[in-house]
């Protein structure tokens, strides 16, 4: 059966580098037919077409239709997949409220719309910062989505961790796994590798114990995975886009089609009190999916140092949700 996927904001940097990737069928497999659903608001009507006519150029043997469109409940219909990557961007002198308030207004249509028009168990993915409150609100205008068919993007940080300790290792980034970015994507968040491993020649390693180097994974390791889209944004005077939509698709995949057995992957999902995080926040936690439906990892252990991170980025976020609220009366 072919799966509509939406693209809440198609041509903005990260839309113009997804909808390709879905296309291939990067997100839902090399077997998968797909139907894009693009919308953007209406001053990028025409960047709109022009984007429908460039993946027709593209002859995808995957991609079965292309619904471009600046009318939220046309974009909507029937949709399997949902990922909303369209939001409003902080400009000089504007204080957060104002800027929470734009999103604010920004996911009340889309979320309305997805309610109702949406296929029923529709997933949905906000990538659109900030991610995490972006998701609540969600919710907010869509209640009867359920709980967990609502998440946020946080695969990016995840890969970059990855990505680093690879580096670090001089091991191949398909080796390393079960590294955790815990809380919020913001500069918060808190990389963990206290659990993670690299798969060796003479079998499955830790990796504290392979790097050695406990000040370096307590300092420059975490600043670099939590600065890491601060540094994009000085080294290209734009923010990462090929990154997020990769990692958007890495996300999907691994919640439709389930995590390799042994290894996790971080998601931004609702708390259910786990680890002694409030529940109702939406937070990144370690996660195993199977059979379209996540789950939180459970019993690791957590060290003082962690602990307190943790916690760190947990009051961000409840700050955050109560300045969102705030926006909603
Ligand atoms: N979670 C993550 O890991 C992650 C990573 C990178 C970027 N982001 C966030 O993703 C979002 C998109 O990034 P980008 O680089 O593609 O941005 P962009 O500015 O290139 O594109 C933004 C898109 O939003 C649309 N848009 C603008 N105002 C809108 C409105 N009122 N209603 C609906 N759509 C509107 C624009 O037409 C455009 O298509 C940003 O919020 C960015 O901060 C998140």
């Amino acid at each position: 059966m072919k799966q509509g996927i939406y693209v809440g904001s198609a041509t903005g940097q990260i839309g113009y580098a997804l909808v390709p990737m879905i296309a291939r069928g990067i997100m839902l497999g090399p077997d998968q037919p797909v139907i894009l659903h693009m919308l953007d608001i209406e001053p990028a009507a025409e960047s709109l077409n022009a984007l429908k006519m460039e993946l027709i150029d593209a002859a995808f043997p995957l991609l079965k239709g292309v619904v471009a469109t600046t009318d939220v409940v046309e974009a909507c219909k029937g949709v399997n997949i949902a990922v909303m990557v369209g939001g409003f961007r902080r400009k000089e002198g504007m204080e957060r409220k104002d800027v929470m308030a734009k999103n604010v207004s920004i996911y009340k249509a889309q979320a309305s719309a997805l309610e109702k028009h949406a296929a029923a168990d529709c997933k949905v993915l906000v990538v659109a910062n900030p991610a995490n409150t972006n998701a609540l609100i969600l919710k907010e205008f869509a209640p009867s989505i359920p709980e967990k068919n609502i998440t946020c993007l946080i695969r990016l940080d995840h890969n970059r961790a990855l990505g680093q300790i690879a580096d670090k290792l001089d091991v191949q980034v398909s080796d390393v796994k079960n590294v955790i970015i815990w809380g919020n994507h913001s500069s918060t968040q808190y990389p963990d590798v206290n659990h993670a491993t690299v798969t060796t020649s003479s079998g499955e390693k830790s990796v504290r114990e392979l790097i050695a180097d406990d000040h370096w994974l307590s300092s420059e390791f975490i600043t670099t995975v939590q600065q890491r889209g601060a540094a994009i944004i000085k080294a290209r005077k734009l923010s990462s886009a090929l990154s997020a939509a990769s990692a958007a698709c890495d996300h999907i995949h691994d919640w439709v089609l389930g995590t390799p057995k042994g290894t996790w992957v971080s998601m931004g999902v609702y708390s259910d009190g786990s680890y002694g995080i409030q529940p109702g926040l939406i937070y990144s936690f370690p996660v195993t999916c199977e059979k379209g439906n996540w789950s939180i990892v459970k019993g690791l252990k957590i060290n003082e140092f962690s602990r307190a991170k943790m916690d760190t980025t947990a009051e961000e976020l409840a700050e955050e949700k109560s300045l969102a609220y705030s926006c909603l009366n």
